[in-house]
């Protein structure tokens, strides 16, 4: 397998996007990301998205997008894999990459939440349909489970949860391309709409449209495109039960766990030699659960991890600097792919008033559902 670089990146603002369609801001990211390595050219695409058939009525999302960007003629898929899809298309273009099959591969990710579609059933999707949609349950409602089998179970309290959100919202503020960009309080938190029991709306990550995307190289040509690269060290994936009810334990997540552990042995790291990280925090418990199954906090209690500062910018080891999923936006299958935009420019010291000095090692780590997926990618500057 040969060694394999990030040399561009391009990205949409998240948000309500009214006037962009989904090939457009597909196209924006994409052109952004050739423009800044100065290529004109792939050799491949993949475009991470969870449901375009149903959001906006449009599947066949390969050759649609690659001819938006002038690129007609090359090999171009859909990737899918729920909230996962973007970091699946981000390791189908690294194994690609790796295995010397092809040289320029565009990853790339685009969801359009907004247009009208019934978002909370097209998500549920995702889950078991025979064992946990069909009786009603929906995406928030399985992270509540989730989060009250937690604080039965390991004494979590809703304040915890809420110093996630509190946490998140600061990072974005700091963060041009985030849907909100505004800092709240835990009574803020504590204080809003219910969505399902225990879950209020800040601990909820939003309804988003937006678009990623990044140029994967071999490590050996980087530098013709850029003077900072940044090495793809290891791809791990895993997989879990998808419904619930079929989990040994609804408080740990055991394909996050395991795709950290493969990323991990494939790039020769621990974990305490990350030193930035963007986790799946589609709901303020799941940034605990994935915190805790990737090993991020060594002796700190992943459960007080955010209110301690451990977890945020200036604290031991920062997640989610962007503003993550909750703050930043969500726009589902985009979002694994902006989580690598994050870390591909704090690893390049291009983060702003979100630099983590000396950042040499982060991790990605992207979920699919309510956990049945989950893919995490490790970088390292230069
Ligand atoms: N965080 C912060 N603010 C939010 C928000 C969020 N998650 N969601 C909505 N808001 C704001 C809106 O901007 C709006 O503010 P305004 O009144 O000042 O304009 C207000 O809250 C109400 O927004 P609205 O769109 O009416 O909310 P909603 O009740 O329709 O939706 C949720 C709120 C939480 C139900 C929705 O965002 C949701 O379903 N989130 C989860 C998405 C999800 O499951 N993703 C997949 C994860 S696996």
């Amino acid at each position: 397998m040969r060694d394999v670089a990030i040399v561009g990146a391009g990205m949409t603002p998240f948000g309500e996007l009214w006037e962009s369609s989904l090939r457009q801001m597909f196209a924006d990211a994409a052109l952004e990301a050739l423009g800044s390595a100065g290529v004109d050219h792939l050799d491949a695409l993949y475009v991470g998205n969870m449901s375009g058939g149903q959001f906006v009525g449009q599947e066949h999302l390969g050759p649609m997008m690659a001819e938006q960007i002038g690129m007609s003629g090359v090999p171009a898929m859909r990737v899918e894999s729920a909230c996962a899809s973007g970091g699946m298309a981000l390791r189908l273009a690294y194994l690609e990459v790796a295995s010397g099959q092809s040289d320029l591969v565009l990853a790339a990710g685009v969801e359009k939440m907004t247009d009208g579609a019934d978002v909370t059933a097209v998500l549920a999707t995702a889950a078991d349909q025979e064992t946990e949609v069909y009786h009603g349950i929906t995406f928030p409602g399985l992270y509540a489970m989730m989060a009250r089998a937690h604080m039965e179970e390991r004494g979590t309290t809703l304040e915890d949860m809420a110093w996630v959100s509190v946490k998140n919202h600061r990072h974005g503020a700091l963060n041009p391309k985030a849907q909100y960009r505004r800092e709240i309080t835990v009574d803020d938190v504590l204080g809003s709409a219910p969505v399902a029991e225990p879950l209020r709306l800040l601990n909820c990550s939003p309804v988003s449209d937006g678009a990623a995307a990044v140029l994967v190289v071999p490590l050996d040509r980087a530098r013709e495109f850029t003077d900072r690269p940044v090495q793809v060290l290891g791809s791990g994936a895993a997989t879990a039960p998808m419904a619930l009810a079929d989990r040994a334990d609804v408080t740990r997540l055991e394909a996050v766990r395991l795709s950290a552990e493969r990323a991990y042995q494939a790039a020769g790291i621990r974990p305490s030699d990350i030193d930035v990280a963007e986790v799946h925090d589609c709901f303020s418990i799941a940034e605990i659960l994935c915190i805790e199954a990737m090993g991020l906090t060594d002796g700190c209690n992943p459960v007080q991890a955010a209110e301690s500062g451990y977890t945020a910018l200036g604290g031991t080891r920062p997640v989610n600097t962007s503003g993550g999923l909750k703050s930043k936006g969500h726009p589902v299958g985009a979002t694994g792919v902006a989580q690598a935009i994050e870390i591909y420019e704090q690893l390049r010291g291009e983060a702003g008033d979100r630099q983590v000095e000396g950042a040499d090692i982060g991790v990605t780590q992207n979920m699919g559902g309510s956990g049945a997926s989950s893919v995490v990618h490790v970088f390292r500057r230069g």
